[in-house]
């Protein structure tokens, strides 16, 4: 695939660049991302959505260079700032992530420390980062512990991450991700234990940090709704794929799969959007089905005899709008 995802995009080189990405599993037979182009800007929030099993973590990882163990990259190159990833020893590329990019998993506890109290965790982060004095850093603390929407951020702070909740525990790898201040935040289901409330408070800062610190932000979810008010584009992930770069409102979807994932949704009742990934009849295929023509052919309500013969490009649709769909453009 050789279709940038912002055509004619003008100015400074991206902050992020994925080019041609691909990973596998095992003796390279299984491709779970296939040829994946991404481009995230200073500044741009970039939504990543899909079923389950499509690609969205382990390009994001790809990222981080955190693939896990038995995943290898085949293909492509990662590029931060206009520099090759690949070309940096591990330990000078562990340095650079560490320093400018922060990650936001889905499950919290792994990122936490048991023996450290939640205060000591987030001000170590102030203390080597910006050589803060004690009482400074623990200030700064406390500010961040209540932004992020921690009721009583004192006693929070004095309080060891097993006594908080998953979504209090979040809310604390959240403020650790703000802490570090970085360029580039990758935010993988960030806000899916958090109640609605707690969810748009963390949307509004990725938001804001993406505005005032010019960082940019890919925010995968599930959560379509989240995206419309945060995302400044969203691309759609099919088995591996990318199928459509498309507007973060979902106004005008191209790609059937992406219209069957809204279609089925009964509206959010607060604004009319679609709230979440609706069900579409069948199953995405696994990495080890190969497909001569169009991945999701098997569940397309639209497909025709040609699109078995072929995968189509991700093409141009509409100015700056991209789908792989032989319908197009
Ligand atoms: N450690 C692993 N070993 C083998 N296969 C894996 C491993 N991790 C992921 N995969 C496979 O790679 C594919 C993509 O996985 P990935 O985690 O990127 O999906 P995802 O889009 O993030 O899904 P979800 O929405 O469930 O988080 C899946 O088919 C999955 O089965
Ligand atoms: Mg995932």
């Amino acid at each position: 695939m050789s279709a940038s995802t912002t055509p004619n995009a003008p100015g400074p080189p991206p902050l992020a660049e994925i080019r041609g990405l691909s990973v596998s599993f095992g003796r390279g037979e299984f491709l779970a991302v296939k040829g994946v182009d991404l481009e995230l800007r200073h500044g741009e929030v970039v939504g990543l959505v899909g079923e389950s099993g499509s690609g969205k973590s382990l390009t994001a990882l790809s990222l981080m260079g955190l693939l896990p163990h038995g995943a290898r990259q085949e293909t492509g190159s990662i590029l931060f700032r206009g520099r090759d990833l690949s070309s940096l020893s591990p330990g000078a590329r562990r340095e650079l992530c560490g320093r400018h990019m922060g990650m936001v998993f889905q499950e919290p506890l792994t990122a936490l420390n048991p023996v450290l109290t939640i205060g000591d965790q987030v001000s170590e982060i102030f203390r080597l980062r910006e050589g803060l004095p004690r009482e400074q850093a623990r200030r700064r603390t406390l500010d961040l512990l209540r932004q992020v929407g921690l009721p009583n951020p004192a006693q929070a702070a004095q309080s060891y991450p097993h006594r908080f909740s998953g979504g209090m525990r979040q809310r604390v790898v959240i403020a650790m991700a703000l802490a570090l201040d970085p360029e580039l935040v990758i935010a993988d289901e960030p806000t899916t234990a958090l109640d609605p409330t707690i969810a748009a408070q963390i949307v509004w800062l990725l938001r804001e940090m993406a505005k005032k610190r010019q960082a940019g932000v890919l925010f995968i979810t599930h959560s379509l709704g989240i995206l419309a008010g945060l995302a400044h584009r969203v691309l759609v992930m099919y088995a591996g794929l990318l199928v459509e770069q498309t507007l973060a409102d979902f106004s005008e979807p191209l790609h059937p799969y992406t219209r069957g994932l809204l279609g089925a949704l009964p509206p959010n009742p607060s604004g009319g959007r679609p709230a979440r990934l609706s069900p579409i009849p069948g199953h995405p295929p696994s990495p080890s089905e190969r497909f001569p023509g169009c991945p999701f052919q098997p569940r397309c309500p639209e497909s025709v005899d040609a699109c078995l013969r072929g995968l189509p490009p991700l093409a141009e649709a509409r100015p700056g709008r991209l789908v792989r769909c032989l319908r197009f453009p």
